[in-house]
Order: C-alpha cells, then structure tokens, then sequence
C-alpha cells in the first residue's frame, strides 16, 4: 500500500509511521511521500533523514481548493492509496476527500466525539473527565468526525497540565496509529454504515 502523510509541525506520528514500515511492520507497504503545508515543519528533516521524499506544498494565499489540488496532484503522481494526516492543521475540501473515498486517516487527542477541534487536551482538563485518550478515525467532511478506526484510553490526573496530558497521550498515539495503519494494509477492516468493523475471514 503506497502511503502519503501530511503534516504541520514536529511529525513525530509520521515518523512512527515510517519506521514502521521500514520495520516491515505494515506488510507490503511504502511511504512514498510527506507533505507539510509549512515550509519549515520539523517533521520534513525528519522524515528526509529517513530517505523518504518530503517538502512542503505551502498555500502561498490560495484558495483551500486550489492549494488541496495541488496537493492531490502530487499524492495521485506517486499512486498514494492511503492519506495519513499526522498533526496537519488544515481542514480539507470536499474535493479532496472526493478525490480518496474512504482513503484518509486522522489522529486526534481525545475519546472522539469528545473535545473536537484545536487543543483538545486542554478542553479534556477543563471539562474535568478523568479518562481520555487518542482516536484514530477516518476523515470525512465534518471536523473531527469519520467513522472511528481505533481509539486508547488514557488517565487524566489531577495535576495534569494540558502539556503533561498532551505528552501521555502522545505515547500512545504512535503505537495506536501504526495499528490502525497496519490493519488497514492488511485489508483487515471494513466500514459499514459509520461503524469499522473487522473483515470476517
Ligand atoms: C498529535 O497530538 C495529534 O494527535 C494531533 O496533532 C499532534 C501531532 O503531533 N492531531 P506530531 O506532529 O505527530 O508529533
């Protein structure tokens, strides 16, 4: 399965992703490109020092559509099959979630529905629940909200920051998202109506 990450920043589930692949750890599946819609995303470093193409597609005042379509161009050249976003900052236009049907991947750090949106860990701690996590979902036209792939719960505590919270929720992303990735190469998982269910042999 030919896979394409896009990013914003540190990178540090893409680089999960990656090195799973190279562990061979997704089955029969390559990253054949990174993409980050800002020019000096820490993750595209990351990513060329593990020989894997990256650069960036900035939106140089375009609309959302024009810059996704040259996004789409570059992942449709290398036969991308499945689109992992890993902390990119964008919202996505119909015209690209058309262009990969069911085909695209999000991580968000929160129990989904729960603390949609931006700095969902601090949303976690105001709101004051004593359990969230991480949710891997795919991405449909409404933020936050495709049908849910994996999701890890992770304890709240009572002197949690949203940055100590942000950083024990990341430990478990990396492994949910390359799990989730996994099964996805491994035809394992279907989606019926917004539920993923597993592919019965
Ligand atoms: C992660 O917390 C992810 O859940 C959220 O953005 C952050 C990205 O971190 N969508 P990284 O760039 O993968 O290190």
């Amino acid at each position: 399965m030919k896979i394409g990450i896009l990013i914003s920043g540190r990178g540090s589930n893409m680089v999960a992703i990656v090195e799973a692949v190279l562990d061979g750890l997704i089955p029969d599946s390559e990253v054949v490109a990174v993409i980050s819609d800002k020019t000096n995303a820490e993750g595209l470093v990351k990513a060329k020092e593990r020989s894997i193409e990256s650069f960036p597609i900035t939106r140089k005042g375009r609309t959302r559509e024009e810059h996704d379509a040259e996004i789409i161009a570059e992942l449709e050249k290398r036969g991308v099959e499945l689109v992992c976003l890993a902390g990119y900052m964008r919202l996505l236009s119909s015209e690209f979630i058309r262009a990969f049907p069911n085909r695209i991947t999000n991580i968000h750090p929160s129990l989904l529905p729960s603390f949609k949106g931006l700095d969902a860990q601090r949303q976690a701690i105001e709101y004051g629940v004593k359990v969230s996590g991480c949710t891997v979902h795919f991405v449909d036209e409404d933020l936050d909200h495709g049908a849910i792939i994996a999701q890890k719960t992770v304890e709240v505590k009572d002197d949690d920051t949203a940055e100590i919270l942000a950083a024990r929720i990341l430990e478990h992303e990396h492994a949910l998202y390359v799990e989730a990735v996994k099964r996805i190469a491994e035809g394992k998982i279907e989606i019926v109506g917004r539920r993923v269910v597993s592919v019965k042999n």
